[in-house]
């Protein structure tokens, strides 16, 4: 009996969150610059949950990068001031030539890609595919990352 009030309750609260997400797709659709998810969107780091990002980062990015000032010995290049900093500028950080001769300036719209597929906005690039495919998921770790690396 209390196991079924649970489920109930569990499936109630499941349906409530799904339409409480749902909510802002009705309606008049959102135009890209208008919608939170997209990151040029002064918003898409309010709504994010970078407490959730946090945790990405600690299963996913954390074995490779540091994010503390001066940080040193990670495989990946330390993450501190990431934020408008050039792709491959980390002095005494062994990049390869494809990220150093890229080009990108780091901001959420050139994390959102790159984290999406490495490969495709630094082709050649040496960190080794960690592909986010969620949306939310790469929102919410830009916005830990956009926390942790200032
Ligand atoms: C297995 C190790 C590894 C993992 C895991 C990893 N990276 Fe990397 N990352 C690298 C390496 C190596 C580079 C340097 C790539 C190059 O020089 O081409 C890099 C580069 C980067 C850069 C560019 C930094 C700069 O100074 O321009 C960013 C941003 C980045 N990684 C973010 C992440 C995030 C966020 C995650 C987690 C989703 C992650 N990485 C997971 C190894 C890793």
């Amino acid at each position: 009996m209390a196991r079924g009030l649970r489920l109930t309750t569990g499936l109630v609260l499941t349906v409530a969150a799904l339409l409480t997400m749902r909510a802002p797709l009705q309606g008049a659709p959102l135009s890209r610059a208008q919608n939170p998810q997209n990151p040029q969107n002064p918003l898409f780091l309010r709504v994010a949950d970078a407490a959730a990002g946090k945790a990405i980062f600690a299963s996913k990015c954390a074995a490779c990068h540091n994010t503390a000032a001066g940080a040193t010995g990670g495989f990946g290049p330390n993450l501190h001031g990431l934020f408008g900093r050039r792709a491959g500028s980390v002095a005494g950080y062994d990049y390869s030539n494809a990220m150093k001769k890229s080009q990108v300036v780091w901001n959420a719209k050139s994390l959102d890609a790159f984290l999406a597929d490495q490969e495709k906005v630094i082709p050649g690039t040496k960190m080794p595919p960690t592909p986010i495919s969620n949306k939310t998921e790469r929102q919410n770790l830009i916005a830990y990352l956009e926390q942790a690396t200032h």
